[in-house]
């Protein structure tokens, strides 16, 4: 498969680099939104970055960025390394390890301007999605960015036939886990003094948070 419609810089696929459906369908669409979202200059972090097809694009499409890859999964990571490598960039370093829901890795990986989280929240508990935010907060320079992009209830309710299908599927796996709210949502990036900025839909009835770090 070639994936010229991922990266303007690679013709195939790299050795041991994985590839996503999903990632390939919502990349323009999460480039598109970031437009207007990312600082002119600075750090950025991903964190889970999966196969690393997103954050290849990122680095290329905000070149005045220095971007950091991160995911808790070995072969993921080799699979962003594999894509860093074949990619050549130079704002666009190896990926590092980070489990976004453990205390304290803010204090390791801090300084960034800006925070990108895809497709992550509805894979865990409201308890570590909240150790996300806390830490993606932490982990922010004054005024720097957090995006968080993915499906979400509203106001409570699953608003789409796949949405519910896709939350039951979750909860069947993990009873812990499954969609998270968009109100519970503005209440957690708040308690982190986080600054909502604005919530953008997105396709395929998702969301894209956008706050920044108030001080
Ligand atoms: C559905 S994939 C999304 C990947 C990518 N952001 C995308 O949208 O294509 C979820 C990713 O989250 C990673 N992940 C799961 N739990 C994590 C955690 N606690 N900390 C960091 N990454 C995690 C997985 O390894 C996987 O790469």
């Amino acid at each position: 498969m070639t994936i010229d419609t991922l990266s303007p810089t690679l013709d195939t696929p790299p050795a041991g680099a994985l590839s996503s459906p999903a990632a390939q369908r919502n990349v323009e669409p999460i480039l598109h939104a970031l437009d207007s979202v990312v600082p002119e200059t600075g750090k950025a972090l991903e964190i889970a970055s999966g196969t690393g097809e997103h954050v290849v694009r990122m680095a290329d499409r905000f070149p005045a960025l220095s971007w950091q890859p991160s995911d808790m999964d070995p072969t993921r990571i080799a699979s962003i390394d594999a894509y860093v490598a074949a990619a050549g960039l130079p704002n666009l370093r190896p990926a590092i390890r980070i489990d976004a829901t453990r205390h304290g890795w803010s204090a390791i990986h801090g300084g960034n301007d800006l925070i990108v989280v895809v497709n992550l929240l509805h894979l865990i508990s409201a308890d570590e999605a909240d150790m996300v935010i806390e830490q993606a907060a932490k982990a922010l320079n004054r005024g720097g960015r957090l995006a968080v992009y993915g499906p979400f209830r509203r106001n409570g309710k699953l608003t789409s036939d796949g949405d519910i299908r896709f939350d039951a599927e979750l909860k069947t796996r993990d009873p812990l886990i499954g969609y998270k709210d968009d109100v519970e949502m503005t209440k957690m990036l708040h308690a982190n003094w986080l600054e909502l900025e604005k919530v953008v839909e997105m396709p395929a009835n998702n969301l894209m948070f956008v706050a920044h770090r108030a001080n």
